[in-house]
């Protein structure tokens, strides 16, 4: 049975840690991750969890227990997952629009990168030509994904080395001998039509040819999870039946099968993360009644950012009559949660549990209005562990200089 965290657990946790607090199904990660590796068992794949979207380092070790590998992009995301105890060959750093020193420190620690701008790929040949093995990122020019702002392959998007720039490319790889190992696309997040992938796919076909030392071919990550009830999610049955069949007709020119890597970050987390807030008033206007809860964008942005819809519960009344509401948070801007949302009745100081919250919340919170950022509650197997606690005030001057 699917792994999902009772209304009880979580009102047990939110009394003990207080809230707002996010709270992390660690079982719900193994079966997201299993469901992946069933489905592409008759193909040669790698995974690698997209940790940008939720770094707490009891994650990463979780993620990195069950047997995953890992895909970084920043420096500090390597170093934490060296923390976490992945070896560098199970690290792959997909960088952006980063400064060269970032690059050469990767390639130090001796993890895979691809690389996603002509201007650092030349940077990359002239200081170690053949000599470490690298990827390139490129812009399938695909336009895909749940919103514009998570779309990234499209042809005005910042992201990789656009496909109609492989002159470009060619000449580079051929003036320092570049040994490259991968191509890498990522078209966007919250992709659930498989052709896309395909179409993806078929752009790489055109430029495989060209690269003769190629081992893998990376599909990034982007598969759609469900937000809504009722709400679609990427057939991974039918992605990996697709992709296998796409590479089957394709044979990579250089005799070697292609290995194909994945990067999902919302796969793996969004489900298991539920974030608990508690009602601080009930306002009550002409035409709408307002619940104000004890959070705000500050610690779940994607309802303002994307225009995200999350599902909400009242965990406190689960059986009560429903009328409809505003949530919004206390933050002294527009924090809409969500409009004209039908809630089991909500009286002040009721839990409103947000679900899928596991993939960029904690992870794009902040202090705005000096608020302070939620506690983390890991369970695993029925055991309940703190993995971060709440802020405290001392945190916000933590960094501060009190020059005057
Ligand atoms: N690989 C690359 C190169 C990416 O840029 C991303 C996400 C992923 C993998 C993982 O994508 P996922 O499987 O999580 O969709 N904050 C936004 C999502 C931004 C995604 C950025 N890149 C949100 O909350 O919807």
């Amino acid at each position: 049975m699917s792994s999902q965290l009772s209304n009880e657990q979580l009102i047990k946790v939110a009394q003990e840690f207080g809230t707002p607090l996010y709270v992390y199904d660690a079982d719900k990660i193994t079966e997201q991750y299993h469901k992946l590796t069933n489905a592409f068992t008759k193909s040669d794949v790698k995974i690698f969890y997209a940790c940008k979207a939720l770094t707490n380092i009891n994650i990463l070790k979780h993620i990195k227990n069950i047997g995953a590998n890992i895909d970084c992009s920043s420096i500090n995301e390597v170093k934490l997952a060296l923390h976490a105890g992945f070896s560098p060959h199970n690290i792959l750093y997909t960088s952006n629009g980063i400064a060269f020193d970032e690059i050469e420190e990767a390639k130090n620690i001796g993890v895979h990168i691809n690389i996603d701008s002509i201007s650092n790929l030349e940077k990359f040949g002239k200081k170690f030509g053949h000599s470490y093995p690298v990827g390139i990122r490129l812009r399938p020019n695909i336009l895909a994904g749940g919103n514009l702002k998570i779309s990234t392959g499209h042809d005005k998007s910042k992201f990789g080395i656009p496909v109609d720039q492989i002159n470009e490319i060619l000449s580079v790889v051929k003036k320092y001998d570049l040994f490259i190992k991968d191509l890498h696309i990522h078209t966007g997040s919250e992709i659930k039509d498989v052709e896309v992938f395909v179409k993806g796919i078929e752009v790489l076909f055109d430029i495989i040819p060209h690269f003769n030392e190629l081992e893998f071919i990376d599909l990034g990550g982007g598969f759609k999870v469900p937000y809504k009830d009722g709400d679609g999610e990427t057939d991974i049955n039918l992605l990996a039946q697709k992709v296998n069949e796409a590479f089957a007709n394709h044979p990579n020119p250089n005799g070697k099968p292609l290995q194909i890597w994945f990067e999902p970050g919302k796969f793996l987390v969004s489900d298991c993360g539920y974030f608990i807030t508690q009602v601080n008033v009930i306002k009550q206007n002409t035409n709408t009644t307002f619940v104000g809860v004890n959070s705000g964008f500050n610690h779940l942005i994607r309802p303002m950012f994307y225009d995200a819809y999350h599902r909400i519960k009242n965990i406190s009344n689960p059986n009560g009559s429903t009328k409809k509401y505003a949530v919004v948070g206390n933050i002294c801007e527009t924090d809409t949660f969500a409009w004209d949302r039908e809630l089991n009745e909500v009286h002040e100081g009721d839990y409103l549990v947000f679900y899928n919250a596991g993939a960029y919340g904690f992870e794009m919170s902040s202090n705005f209005n000096s608020r302070f950022k939620p506690a983390e509650v890991l369970i695993k197997e029925g055991k309940v562990y703190l993995i971060r606690r709440r802020d405290t005030f001392d945190d916000l001057l933590k960094n501060q200089i009190e020059a005057l």
